[in-house]
């Protein structure tokens, strides 16, 4: 299967990483020139490169893979995660010289409880384990937890280097474009890179980047709208053949994580909802290991439906 262009351009190094600025920058460096950083809060709007800079820190720091554990923390958000998933991580031996680390994607999307624990095991692990977590929305998370991390703020990225690198990709990608077509794509999405490398993708045609016509540029397409209405009305089936009759590769991560976001869609009790966060969790990962992207998010939405029906 064709890779993304935003998934292939993921930067695994320093290089070709966009910073903030050139103060963080130095600090960035420094850290991996001396392979070690603190406890972490990458916070910001999406697509600026949180996730990315998690990795390239374990990355360029050496730690062994088997040392690095991932979790995303907006899906597996209850309480037994720090038990069942991160003490026992943090706790057995490491394998490299470097340590462990634990990343924590999308922190402000849970509780205050599992927020207040893992305050207390960030406060106890500084020796032997670091976390880094990431977040789109800082001011949820509980000021005792924030005040353990070192927070970097991702609210801008240097405007020339984020042209430098978009341009960068088009060249690999051999794409012939003129300079105002590029920075009217960069003027309406950055700081967003990865919504702006879509669209460049998108856009390009036989090799030319064309300009973005009006209707591409609105925030949901229209069948998304008339999706969210069904959804809203429980008529699932509906809202089903809507969506996977239109949706693209790059709405795929979007959809999972508006559906994440209303559980309430599928049910009102809070059984249906952990029913439904458990099979929509279940997808979104399995989404990143299918051929058939479509077979999965078919089958998330025929399990959500029968949710609704049974425990709606
Ligand atoms: N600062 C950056 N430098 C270089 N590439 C970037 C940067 N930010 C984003 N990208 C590109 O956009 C893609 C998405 O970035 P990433 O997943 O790190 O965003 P994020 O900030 O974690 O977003 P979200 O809040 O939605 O999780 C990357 O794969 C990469 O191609
Ligand atoms: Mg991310």
């Amino acid at each position: 299967m064709k890779q993304l262009w935003y998934k292939k351009y993921r930067p695994k190094t320093l290089d070709g990483f966009v910073f903030v600025d050139d103060h963080i920058k130095s600090k960035i460096e420094e850290w991996v020139e001396h392979k070690e950083f603190p406890h972490l809060l990458l916070a910001g709007p999406p697509g600026t490169g949180k996730t990315t800079l998690a990795y390239i820190l374990v990355n360029e720091c050496d730690f062994e893979d088997v040392d690095v554990k991932y979790i995303a923390a907006s899906v597996s958000k209850g309480i037994d995660t720090i038990r069942d998933e991160i003490i026992t991580f943090v706790e057995r031996s490491s394998f490299g010289e470097m340590g462990r680390v634990v990343i924590l994607d999308e922190v402000d999307e849970t509780t205050p409880a599992f927020m207040t624990a893992l305050r207390n095991l960030i406060g106890e692990m500084y020796d032997s384990c670091r976390f880094i977590l990431t977040a789109n929305y800082p001011h949820k998370i509980i000021s005792p937890l924030k005040s353990r991390l070192h927070t970097i703020t991702f609210n801008t990225l240097d405007k020339d280097s984020f042209v430098a690198r978009v341009y960068e990709i088009l060249t690999k990608e051999r794409v012939q474009c003129d300079a105002d077509t590029l920075l009217e794509y960069v003027e309406r999405y950055y700081p967003d890179m990865r919504r702006t490398i879509n669209a460049l993708e998108h856009n390009t045609v036989q090799g030319v980047l064309k300009a973005e016509s009006k209707e591409a540029t609105e925030d949901d397409p229209d069948w998304m709208k008339e999706a969210i209405v069904y959804f809203e009305q429980g008529m699932i089936k509906e809202a089903r053949n809507k969506i996977v009759s239109n949706i693209t590769d790059n709405l795929y991560d979007d959809f999972y994580k508006m559906l994440y976001k209303n559980l309430h869609w599928f049910s009102k009790s809070e059984d249906g909802q952990d029913a439904a966060l458990l099979t929509i969790r279940k997808a979104y990962v399995d989404d990143t290991v299918v051929a058939n992207r479509e077979i999965v998010l078919s089958s998330c939405l025929v399990q959500l439906s029968k949710i609704s029906k049974k425990m709606g």
